[in-house]
């Protein structure tokens, strides 16, 4: 068995047995165990169980105590203020503990899997056929990816959709074009991705805004583009063919962008609108006999309550538009029968912007009323805020249009590479290249995961590559010194030692290891890669006091300098393994 049983786990056992010993009439009661400053941790339940029992607090805390032994784990337990408990573990605890998680050899530090997995099907990186990625792809796609590890890690499987927007009458007027433009998409094959994805994308612009000019200026093209659109929709098989080659020539360039991003998504996972398009007649038909929608001058809706406009009238979901055209919505809540009924999700997760919260609230709802989503299949948005520019407004280039992802990271890797190079002792040129790009990229990333999500963030590239603060490149640094101090002591695998008595910074770093497991947990089941994010920055944190206190390579004995390699090791493998969850590489050297 690689799991290890946290000390606060084992802690919280003993304590809510003596709990419930002392006071039997309360069964299973929590004795609310936390992190203390005065001592390792306090367990403040007593006082409102006191209450509720009608008993002492300070004698029902005594009694915990008397039937709390103290040895091996626990060293000291008492009483504090008017009921409260505060316990100190033992040195031997702690280190033995972080042993058992060195010595699991799956990697996973001891971290357990969860009980009785799902299935969760987490709908991110949605970007839209020929146009341009912007920030808020960004943010589907990072918290997404953290979403999608954070899960698998903890055990739920995991069925990735990207939920690309490849369908809509905006197609009419580009494949127009393309038929009477036949060789527009013609291109070398470029020696790269990344080229090839650059071209693919500037084919797509250039295409775009020819097809418009003509779409604005040329009547008779416009009402070509329009009988195209009903084309496309009876499956013209031409017409279909020539959609196809849009959809195409845009994955060139989103899976260029994604590799830039570092970021590994498959082709099969890609179930765009026209996914779905199968089911949207019979969608709306199951609404209609259910009476979940109704008829509204002649388009199919479905009503709320709660939801009205500005004028105070009712606005509806419409499911299906009065000239017989299925939209947004209909292809949402066919891609939730989808996933309820085929994949067999219980939990559909939404990693969306939050400007589109009204839209999921109202799929969502009418899901329920129809009975595909109920208490056994939840589905949740994970909405996020908006990427804000320095002043605080919507990030917007000077000349005031949307931001292109792909300069952004550009930028971001240039900047890194500038620290890169400044701080690089004895790197070669590709090597500041390769560590720039994964500081860049890294800190591109963090900047998204460290705020909780829903928030608003400004995109400062400035605060995000610095090495002080609360930044990746600080958490990625503070891995590859502890790399270098174990290069320096040649220490593949250093020994532990539970007979050694611990400084303060041990016992303080020791103890926030040990709760990895449960920050990862916690994380996975709030959908708050934001709460890694702390725990990793105060992991490395705790490591520069440790570092500062506790001389590592000119400790005073072997033993001891064993012990501290060892803490310095298992620091490292926690940044390791809780950044790799983020998406965020740690280069052994920087
Ligand atoms: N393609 C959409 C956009 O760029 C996001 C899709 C979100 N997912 C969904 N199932 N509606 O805004």
């Amino acid at each position: 068995m690689a799991s290890v049983t946290s000390l606060s786990d084992s802690v919280h056992q003993r304590l809510a047995a003596a709990l419930s010993a002392a006071l039997p009439q309360a069964g299973s009661a929590d004795p609310l165990l936390r992190r203390s400053d005065r001592a390792d941790f306090q367990a403040n339940g007593i006082l409102a169980l006191a209450k509720k029992e009608k008993a002492n607090p300070r004698e029902l805390a005594a009694q915990v105590v008397s039937g709390v032994e103290s040895g091996e784990l626990i060293k000291d337990v008492e009483v504090s203020g008017p009921g409260f408990l505060n316990v100190t573990l033992t040195d031997r605890a702690i280190t033995q503990n972080l042993a058992a998680r060195y010595a699991d050899d799956t990697g996973r530090l001891g971290v357990p899997h969860a009980q009785q997995p799902g299935t969760t099907v987490i709908d991110y990186a949605q970007p839209n056929v020929a146009k341009e990625m912007h920030v808020g792809h960004l943010r589907s796609a990072v918290i997404g990816d953290a979403m999608v590890q954070l899960l698998e890690f903890t055990g739920e499987n995991v069925v990735r959709r990207h939920h690309i927007g490849d369908w809509g009458t905006q197609f009419g007027m580009l494949i127009q074009y393309l038929e009477e433009h036949p060789h527009e998409l013609d291109h070398g094959d470029g020696e790269n991705l990344q080229a090839s994805g650059e071209q693919a994308m500037s084919n797509l612009d250039r295409l775009y805004k020819a097809a418009r000019k003509f779409f604005d200026s040329d009547e008779e093209f416009k009402t070509r583009a329009r009988r195209r659109v009903v084309d496309l929709q009876a499956g013209d098989p031409q017409t279909l063919a020539t959609w196809q080659k849009f959809v195409d020539e845009s994955k060139i360039y989103f899976f260029s962008v994604f590799e830039k991003l570092d970021m590994d998504i498959r082709d099969e996972d890609i179930v765009g609108e026209s996914g779905y398009n199968d089911m949207l007649a019979e969608t709306c038909r199951l609404l209609e006999e259910s009476g979940v929608a109704v008829r509204s001058e002649g388009a199919l809706c479905v009503f709320f309550d709660d939801i009205k406009g500005p004028d105070g009238n009712p606005v509806p979901l419409i499911v299906q538009k009065s000239d017989g055209g299925y939209g947004y919505a209909a292809t949402d809540l066919s891609a939730i029968r989808d996933r309820v009924f085929a994949i067999k999700a219980n939990t559909l997760l939404y990693v969306v912007d939050a400007r589109q919260s009204l839209h999921f609230k109202m799929v969502f709802e009418t899901a329920r009323r129809a009975g595909w989503l109920n208490d056994d299949v939840e589905a949740v948005q994970l909405a996020f805020g908006t990427v804000l520019g320095k002043d605080g407004k919507p990030f917007k280039t000077r000349e005031g249009e949307t931001v292109r992802l792909v300069d952004l990271l550009d930028e971001a890797i240039d900047r890194a590479s500038a620290v890169v190079r400044e701080k690089a002792q004895d790197l070669s040129e590709a090597e500041i290249a390769e560590r720039g790009t994964q500081v860049g990229v890294g800190a591109v990333k963090y900047a998204d995961l460290s705020t909780s999500a829903n928030r608003d963030y400004k995109f400062d590239l400035d605060q995000m590559v610095s090495l002080n603060g609360d930044t990746s490149v600080y958490l990625q640094y503070a891995y590859a010194r502890i790399q270098s101090i174990l290069r320096k002591a040649g220490a593949s695998r250093p020994a532990a030692h539970p007979e050694l008595e611990l400084h303060e910074a041990e016992r303080a770093l020791g103890l926030h290891a040990d709760s990895f497991a449960a920050t990862v947990a916690e994380a996975a089941a709030e959908y708050a890669p934001h709460k890694l994010a702390a725990y990793l920055y105060q992991l490395a944190s705790l490591y520069t006091t440790f570092y500062d206190k506790c001389p590592v390579l000119k400790a005073e004995t072997q033993e001891q300098i064993e012990n501290r390699l060892f803490f310095c090791d298992i620091t490292a493998r926690t940044l390791h393994q809780g950044m790799s969850l983020l998406g965020i590489r740690t280069p052994e050297r920087l």
